[in-house]
């Protein structure tokens, strides 16, 4: 399959000729959190300065750049941040298209806009992915009632029901595991304006008038559920001037929607490991992407691979290469955007990832090193992010524990009694 993917089509990249832009430049992030935060430590590294605009005053990346503290809608301060950065990259998918067009008019945005379309919109990142030659679970777009009952009748149960936009951690979806449940998940997650196309007071729809929009009008997608083995992810890399390098493969265990460890090496084979890396290369590729691009995979019990999402930014998953890897994640990054050369991603030692969240800092940060940890020979590295509030649920840190065996840093985990909620 060739040809353009989808969302390149209804929005016409403005990716700039390619720069190469050596340490002593400006780069420019948009969003202020722990991505922008853990960017700008490791291109500092390398002797690049940073600027961050974000709302939230004294955000995780101010404290190590400079910050313009403003809406991410505020033309003005996209300005301010154009003139000041000699390259603009972003830490989050929904940057507003207005913001973006500005950027790219009045700096240099060697990702382009692209892709942030296609990921804003699951949709449109599903048919981009088939388009690169990628499989993902069977799905149908869902625009009202009658078109998730006929949709739920071609997939069977149990399904997933998401919102096509604005879903994370979980939330913007619903498992659907009878019939009886989808009118209520129809109700819940699909906005006033699908409810109207539906039929009125939820009897029977008579016929399927208003189902038939296009991509951009059905406000839900219904994905067939993939009975899974694991959750694995990939990130890969692309510089400007066509370089791609991939991450090895992490096995991502989520509680309540939420990561909380990645194991690395995977544990499934490394023939499926490998075949994940070659997926990953193949999209970034096939999607003309910059920058780092998160895949998201499942693997099936017959080691079939299915992509479920992309995130074209470094992603928590790839946390584990701060510690475990030649070349982190975040730098991969600032070389991608800068059009260096990218960065050896050899795996030094293996890995677990956990996720610090608010109910986790107390304890994470008196017992990220012990006894315990020396006695099974792991070697925990604590990350906190520094943001002003702590929230049960809300990401502050993580810690990367290396390891000779993946088992005995998942043994720490359950020893320290930190992570049970
Ligand atoms: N089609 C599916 N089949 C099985 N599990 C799924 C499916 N879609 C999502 N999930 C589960 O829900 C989690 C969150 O879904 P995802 O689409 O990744 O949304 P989010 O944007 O919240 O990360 C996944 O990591 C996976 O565990
Ligand atoms: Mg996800």
């Amino acid at each position: 399959m060739s040809g353009g993917i989808s969302g390149g089509a209804d929005m016409p990249d403005r990716k700039a000729q390619p720069r190469t832009l050596r340490p002593g430049s400006t780069v420019g992030v948009l969003g202020g959190g722990q991505l922008g935060r853990m960017m700008a430590l490791a291109g500092s590294a390398m002797g690049y300065r940073f600027v961050a605009l974000d709302p939230a005053p004294d955000a995780p990346c101010g404290q190590v750049s400079p910050q313009i503290v403003a809406a991410y809608d505020d033309i003005d301060a996209a300005r301010e941040l154009a003139r000041r950065a000699d390259v603009i990259t972003y830490e989050f998918e929904n940057v507003d298209a207005g913001v973006a067009a500005l950027l790219a008019e009045e700096s240099y945005v060697p990702q382009g806009s692209a892709l942030l379309h296609t990921t804003q919109h699951r949709l449109r990142e599903k048919a981009a992915i088939e388009a690169a030659g990628v499989p993902v679970a069977p799905y149908r777009k869902v625009a009202s009632l009658a078109d998730l009952k006929t949709a739920a009748a071609e997939l069977g149960l149990p399904a997933v029901l998401k919102t096509v936009t604005g879903g994370y951690d979980g939330k913007g979806q619903a498992v659907l595991r009878r019939e009886d449940e989808l009118e209520d998940a129809f109700r819940r997650l699909a906005p006033e304006r699908a409810d109207s196309a539906a039929s009125p007071q939820g009897g029977p729809a008579a016929g399927d008038a208003g189902s038939q929009g296009a991509e951009e009008d059905a406000p839900l997608v219904l994905e067939k559920f993939v009975p899974f083995r694991c959750e694995i992810s990939v990130i890969a890399a692309r510089s400007p001037r066509g370089e791609v390098k991939s991450f090895p493969a992490a096995e991502n265990i989520h509680v309540n929607n939420i990561l909380h460890l990645s194991i690395v090496p995977a544990r499934v084979p490394e023939a499926i490991q490998r075949k994940a890396r070659e997926l990953a290369e193949k999209l970034i590729a096939g999607l003309d992407a910059v920058g780092l691009l998160a895949v998201e995979m499942f693997v099936t019990g017959d080691g079939e691979l299915f992509v479920n999402e992309l995130a074209p930014r470094p992603h928590n998953s790839g946390h584990y290469t701060m510690d475990a890897c030649a070349t982190s994640q975040f730098e991969q990054h600032v070389r991608a955007v800068c059009n260096l050369p990218l960065g050896d991603t050899e795996l030094l030692t293996p890995a677990v990832m956990v996720n610090v969240l608010g109910q986790h800092l107390e304890g994470a940060v008196g017992r990220f090193c012990d006894e315990e940890a020396n006695r099974l020979g792991v070697i925990p590295k604590l990350h906190i992010y520094s943001k002003t509030e702590s929230k049960t649920g809300r990401k502050m840190g993580h810690i990367n524990l290396l390891c000779k065996d993946t088992a005995d840093a998942l043994a720490w985990v359950e020893q320290t009694n930190l992570w049970r909620n």
